[in-house]
């Protein structure tokens, strides 16, 4: 009797079409709203595959945090890492150390200084650069003082803005470079440190922050000084959050941002493939745009509009949740139903 009901369970099994489980670890380098749209996405792609658990870490901005949460997923044996590097140099040996133990390790975002990983996904920030430093091109001849609010020094995300917008500007005779600061990629340290940068310089007319958040930092600490009237600010991101960037440049206070997409769907798309064997794409190029007024309305439009049919997308899955669910009772019931049955037929 053992061996039949072994065998209708198996049959249950293979109906509901059991495979292999696969957990992915993720470690963010940072915590903000861009990080958050990102994971957001990821969770909502992984709902395409009902065998994949995600367990996401965030390590805050610091190295060491994020060497430890690395060596924990490792630990904890992930079948696949995905990572977004904090600053390049400090985060490579773990990631090299994870990637010979076998590890499939998708980086995305920000770069690790070694080839030891198995693809890499986001967009190119030399290209960004170059796309703010042709913003600043268009706007003619007439003369800029200009400052960089760059991203933390050891990322190369930050590396390679500065990068690009030299690419570009460095070849301008009317642009005069009145200086840059690192503010690690937080609003609140542009707005510290811009702070005492406008005591110095009052006549800085155009800021080059390398995200949005950090442009806000700046517009708040000009506008403290009052200066914010004669100051033009760009930024990258182009989130459509209340307030952030896209919202920024409708309010008039930013001149453009840059769109730095997330691409969370094709994180997750990618790591499937490489955990199922089959071909995918090593580097993987997202795409960006510039944001500015004339194209700010329609942007918010259409990222409404988005976030509506995601909701719907959501709503639906939960619905096939609880009707598998309730499926799956009803098998069990059926399964011991048949049990019940034969027993009382052996008798
Ligand atoms: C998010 C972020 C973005 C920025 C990117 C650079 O954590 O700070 O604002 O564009 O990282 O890697």
């Amino acid at each position: 009797m053992s061996v039949l009901i072994a065998l209708i369970i198996l049959l249950f099994n293979s109906c509901l079409g059991e495979s292999e489980k696969y957990v992915i670890g993720i470690s963010q380098c940072s915590q903000d709203e861009w990080r958050e749209k990102q994971n957001a996405e990821m969770e909502q792609e992984s709902r395409f595959y009902p065998n994949l658990e995600l367990k996401v870490l965030s390590a805050k901005d610091d190295n060491e945090r994020q060497i430890r949460d690395i060596q924990q997923l490792i630990d904890q044996k992930v079948n696949l890492l995905i990572v977004s590097p904090n600053e390049g140099k400090a985060i490579t040996p773990i990631v090299e150390k994870a990637y010979d133990a076998g590890i499939p390790i998708i980086v995305i975002d920000r770069k690790v200084m070694s080839d030891k990983y198995t693809a890499f996904i986001g967009a190119d920030n030399i290209q960004i650069g170059e796309a703010m430093g042709e913003y600043i091109q268009s706007l003619g001849n007439e003369p800029l003082r200009l400052f960089e609010v760059c991203g933390l020094e050891g990322s190369t995300s930050a590396q390679e803005r500065t990068q690009g917008l030299y690419n570009v500007i460095g070849r301008l005779n009317h642009i005069e470079r009145m200086g840059s600061i690192d503010a690690s990629w937080r609003m609140e340290d542009a707005e510290y440190k811009m702070d005492s940068v406008f005591n110095l310089h009052p006549d800085i007319n155009f800021i080059v922050a390398q995200n949005d958040r950090m442009a806000i930092g700046a517009f708040r600490a000009a506008r403290r000084h009052r200066l914010e009237k004669g100051i033009r600010f760009i930024g990258v991101d182009a989130l459509t959050n209340k307030d952030f960037g896209v919202d920024q440049v409708m309010q008039g206070n930013m001149a453009a941002t840059f769109i730095y997409p997330t691409g969370g769907d094709v994180v997750i798309q990618t790591a499937m493939h490489i955990l199922n064997r089959e071909p995918f794409e090593r580097d993987v190029t997202l795409s960006s745009a510039q944001v500015d007024v004339t194209n700010a309305r329609i942007m918010m439009l259409q990222d409404a509009l988005v976030k509506q049919s995601s909701e719907r997308m959501n709503q639906l899955s939960e619905q096939l949740d609880s009707f598998l669910q309730q499926r799956n009772v009803q098998n069990i019931l059926v399964a011991s139903f048949i049990v019940i049955i034969l027993n009382f037929a052996a008798l």
